[in-house]
């Protein structure tokens, strides 16, 4: 499916699968295990987990296992939210390459500008210290891209103020109804990647009347239709299923979105947000 195959290029010029599958909230063993193996079955060929999702040894253990080439898959990894100093980003760092024993991970992300205890917090000094291991291991090979996720304009513009690399990706929570449009022009117009995770709200969107429609008047699933919203905008989904059928389902969107249909859903607004 091209969906699958299809990539994004970053500012640096390594490519990246238009769609990947997404841990978060898969626990770790079997559960996690399984779902990556049959998304890797299914044709994904990224993989996005992160530290505090805790699945990381079971996801690199579904690769290594399903004999796709390593060359193959990217993954993506985060550093926990928590963590502002470098040594706590080297440490984690260290943490997340051997649980996933991969070799270099593909894109590793700030994973929040604040602790979840604290969202909204100011750690504009901790994230600048933090960027700096993350230019380090760029520079040595260890990650073949730098990002963030959950940053908004603010955090984006203190962070490309005091540091050389600009982030190569922010991956933000962005569906339907949530499109983030300040931030998303601020990373279009400096050539950083818009990832989208809960590209279904986390099941929120599943029940909304005019994506049924829309989707009754595509022959799609209203999963479909909103994952390919995501790719018509530019945008890089991370949808999440355990259930294999899902799984396939979500990656079979290669179809086109009217411009008509675009823009009844660009017409609404906080939609399970
Ligand atoms: P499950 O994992 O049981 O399949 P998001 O990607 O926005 O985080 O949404 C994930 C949620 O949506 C999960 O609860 C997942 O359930 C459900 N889900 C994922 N894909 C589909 C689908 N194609 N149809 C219905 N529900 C789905």
């Amino acid at each position: 499916m091209p969906a699958l195959t299809d990539t994004f290029s970053l500012a640096n010029g390594v490519t990246i699968p238009k769609i990947g599958f997404g841990t978060w909230q898969i626990p770790d063993g079997q559960a996690a295990y399984d779902a990556t193996r049959a998304a890797l079955d299914a044709g994904y060929r990224h993989i996005d987990t992160a530290l505090a999702y805790g699945n990381e040894a079971s996801v690199g253990r579904a690769v290594r296992d399903s004999g796709v080439p390593r060359e193959e898959v990217f993954i993506t990894t985060k550093l926990p939210a928590e963590v502002k100093t470098a040594d706590g980003a080297r440490e984690a760092f260290e943490r997340s390459s051997s649980g996933l024993g991969l070799g270099p991970v593909d894109l590793y992300l700030i994973h929040a500008p604040w602790p979840w205890s604290e969202i909204g917090s100011d750690h504009r000094a901790g994230n600048i210290e933090v960027w700096k291991v993350f230019e380090e291991l760029y520079e040595a090979g260890r990650t073949r891209s730098i990002g963030v996720s959950n940053f908004d304009v603010d955090d984006l513009e203190s962070l490309v103020a005091a540091t050389d690399v600009v982030p190569h990706a922010d991956q933000i929570r962005w569906f339907v109804g949530n499109t983030q449009p300040e931030t998303t022009a601020w990373c279009e117009q400096r050539g950083v990647l818009v990832e989208g995770y809960s590209p279904l709200a986390t099941g929120g969107l599943l029940d909304d009347q005019t994506i049924q429609q829309v989707a009754h008047r595509c022959g799609r699933s209203v999963a479909q239709v909103a994952i390919r919203y995501l790719l018509q905008k530019g945008v890089l989904p991370l949808p999440k299923s355990t259930t294999p059928t899902r799984i396939r389902e979500n990656a079979d969107v290669d179809f086109e979105l009217s411009a008509d249909d675009v823009a009844v859903l660009d017409a609404l607004h906080g939609t399970a947000s």
